[in-house]
């Protein structure tokens, strides 16, 4: 069995026993003055199970069948007594354990405090159990795709400020590392940062291992990597259309497909435990767009992924919920100086009569029964309400000042 495949199991484990949520660290080391979490070889029940093929258990696969399910749940299960097992007299948990064959976890409500758990400087986990809606994310791990700049660094800074661990990833990789050490400059650590290019599939089944990697597991996947090629019907060239649903539509399948598992592999040792997808939408994929119909199509289907991923993955616990946003005109998007959407349309003389960006802006602005663009804390509280709200999925949610009204 994969090491990054038992990674989440151990982290359900202390979930399950600390009721509240950790980040996991590892070390390869077998370290001998931790107590050993004893599990009866996870690797021969994973390999020896039903007739999986050859090869399908390794972190290479990209098939995740019902009988590895199974076999995780056996695993799981094991791994929830043997935590439990460890608790000392006081209920305490140890803040790292030994697992023979693999290394050792260390556990923390921080980063810092799981990093402090693995130089050997705590030996019990320090339990910080949620107290209310304040504590919504707080000490949970989340995946912000294309989280460098735009709305994606609004979320993760956000998440980050409501407590939350954020792994920053973007084919920008110089732009996450350099927002993810902006997220951790002069404090504790709360971010990281990951190179994906969400469009293709190895890049993606990578960037998924390499969370489980960085913080132990995921809670909440922000599938939020968008682009915008506008274009008429009559004259957009195909492979512009093709690109546009490659990253907007297409890759919203493969983050989720190879991302799930982690939190699928979570809940055997944590069967409480739940997590969110939230894809970030938009105003377009709830009403079409003149002249822009990669992007509304795109995202229109989105909302089918959603509605679809929703029913299926509400039986491991998962909610999955679309934030559909209004236009974000203080972005980079609309105002880039050189390449933004308000140049663009100035330059273009899309709107009639317009002399400056501020006339372009006021006209799109005009647009708003409120009056004004979409800004970042807008689209963090919709993502906020779809995770504390534990009643409800498969939702298109919109953020639009009342652009967008649903029927
Ligand atoms: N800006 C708006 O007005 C607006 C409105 C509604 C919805 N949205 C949606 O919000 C999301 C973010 O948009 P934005 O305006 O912040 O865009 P942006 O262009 O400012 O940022 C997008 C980020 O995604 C990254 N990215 C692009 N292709 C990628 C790929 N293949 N793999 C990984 N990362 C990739 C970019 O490097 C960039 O950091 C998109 O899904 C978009 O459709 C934007």
């Amino acid at each position: 069995m994969d090491r990054l495949m038992l990674t989440p199991v151990i982290r359900g484990a202390y979930l399950e026993a600390a009721r509240a949520p950790v980040i996991l660290l590892f070390d390869k080391d077998e370290r001998s003055d931790l107590p050993e979490l004893t599990l009866s070889g996870p690797g021969a029940l994973w390999h020896g199970h039903g007739s999986a093929p050859a090869g399908a258990f390794d972190s290479d696969h990209r098939t995740y069948t019902a009988e590895e399910r199974a076999a995780e749940d056996v695993v799981g299960k094991q791994a929830r007594e043997a935590l439990q097992a460890l608790k000392d007299a006081d209920g305490a948990l140890p803040s790292g354990v030994r697992v023979p064959g693999y290394g050792s976890f260390f556990a923390g409500s921080t980063w810092d405090e799981a990093d402090a758990a693995r130089r050997g400087e705590t030996a019990k986990l320090d339990v910080r159990v949620p107290a209310g809606r304040e504590d919504t994310v707080r000490g949970r791990i989340a995946l912000v795709t294309g989280g460098a700049q735009g709305f994606g660094a609004e979320i993760a800074r956000g998440l980050a400020d409501e407590g939350a661990f954020v792994i920053v990833a973007d084919i920008n990789a110089d732009g996450a590392e350099a927002f993810a050490d902006e997220l951790n400059a002069g404090g504790p650590v709360r971010a990281a940062s990951l190179a994906v290019d969400v469009s293709n599939e190895d890049s993606v089944r990578k960037m998924a291992g390499s969370v489980a990697d960085i913080a132990g597991g995921l809670d909440l996947l922000v599938s939020n990597a968008g682009v915008l090629r506008a274009g008429s019907v009559l004259e957009l060239p195909y492979r512009d259309f093709e690109f546009v649903t490659k990253i907007n539509y297409s890759a919203f399948f493969l983050v989720v497909k190879h991302s799930s598992p982690t939190m699928i592999r979570q809940r055997t040792s944590c069967p409480s435990w739940t997590a969110d997808i939230i894809q970030i939408n938009s105003k377009s994929g709830l009403a079409g767009s003149n002249k822009n119909a990669a992007y509304a199509g795109g995202k229109f289907g989105g909302i089918g992924l959603v509605q679809s991923f929703a029913m299926e993955l509400v039986e491991y616990g998962i909610k999955v919920n679309a934030v559909c946003p209004g236009n974000f005109f203080d972005g980079p998007l609309w105002s880039d100086p050189k390449k933004g959407l308000f140049i663009q349309y100035l330059n273009t003389g899309k709107v009639p009569g317009a002399k400056s960006i501020a006339d372009v802006k006021a006209f799109y602005e005009a647009k708003v029964p409120m009056g004004r663009g979409c800004e970042g804390p807008d689209v963090l509280k919709a993502i906020l309400y779809c995770i504390e709200q534990d009643y409800e999925t498969g939702q298109a949610v919109p953020v639009t000042g009342g652009q967008i009204m649903l029927r």
